[in-house]
């Protein structure tokens, strides 16, 4: 296996970094995962769209321009034998002494890329469902950047486990839901699908992307709007979604279940709209 750190491809397990790395000191950087069918990436412009939004966002200079960044991913990926990978990709902004909160003028932003197998995805598998519970949402205001500062999602993780549940719907304390741990959420009521709005509560997810393209080529009723805790034991259908995990229903939310219990039929139907989608 093989990472890439700083323009050179080296043993993935080998692969090490400064200890005065801001990344490692201050939580200083930005990442993105991005899954690749086939050993192709797939839809490289929005994930590379998002990832210069993240860099612009926090003043991080991008190491590389579009072409090389692609040249590095193909490289990544024909390095394993994997039909299916997720790229981890990170930029911090790079190795700094004496310690100082104030970055340092003109650091070289540190770069590693490293791939995963990603197992293919079983329709019947996915369609069990998972169960999850609310848990407030103790992160900061700038979840639209995909920062590797990732403690409150951790935690959040860590409380479903503790609940024997296998993720967190997170609660501002205004009592709007946002996106689960490390996935956008979705509500389905009456055959539509509603989902929180882009804005600085959440990740622009390119999941949530494609499922908003699909429903307009398929004539599915597709609503951005807030979504109130209490509105989620009315729901028909409650749904994750992320690069990793695609769409996958949540069948049981706080012990109770949702809808029927069963993964619904929207759920199937986006679900196969996604598989179509990933393989044209
Ligand atoms: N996480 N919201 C959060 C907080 C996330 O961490 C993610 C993805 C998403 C979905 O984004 P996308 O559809 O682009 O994957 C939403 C990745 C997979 C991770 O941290 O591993």
């Amino acid at each position: 296996q093989w990472a890439y750190l700083n323009g050179q491809f080296q043993p993935l397990h080998e692969t090490k970094i400064s200890v005065l790395d801001r990344g490692f000191l201050f939580g200083d950087g930005v990442y993105e995962v991005v899954p690749v069918y086939n050993q192709q990436v797939f839809e490289w412009p929005a994930h590379y769209a998002r990832l210069e939004r993240s860099l612009a966002l926090t003043h991080i200079p991008n190491p590389l321009d579009q072409q090389a960044w692609l040249a590095l991913l193909n490289e990544l990926i024909q390095r394993h034998p994997w039909p299916h990978q997720f790229i981890y990709l990170q930029i911090t902004r790079g190795v700094q002494t004496p310690r100082d909160h104030l970055p340092a003028a003109e650091l070289i932003p540190t770069l590693l890329a490293y791939t995963n197998p990603l197992a293919p995805i079983d329709k019947r598998k996915v369609s069990q469902g998972i169960a999850a519970i609310t848990h407030a949402d103790l992160r900061w205001q700038h979840c639209d950047i995909k920062a590797i500062t990732l403690l409150a999602n951790v935690m959040a993780k860590q409380a479903a486990q503790a609940a024997e549940a296998q993720d967190a719907l997170l609660v501002r304390p205004d009592g709007r839901v946002t996106e689960g741990s490390a996935s956008n959420m979705f509500l389905i009521k009456d055959g539509t699908i509603h989902t929180p709005p882009l804005n600085e509560f959440i990740l622009p997810g390119i999941t949530r992307l494609v499922v908003e393209k699909l429903c307009r080529q398929h004539h599915i009723e597709f609503i951005e709007r807030d979504i109130d805790q209490a509105e989620l034991s009315t729901a028909d259908e409650l749904w994750l979604a992320s690069s990793t995990k695609e769409i996958i229903p949540i069948v049981r939310l706080n012990h109770q279940p949702v809808g029927s219990g069963q993964a619904g039929r929207l759920w199937s139907q986006m679900f196969d709209l996604y598989q179509a989608y990933k393989n044209r």
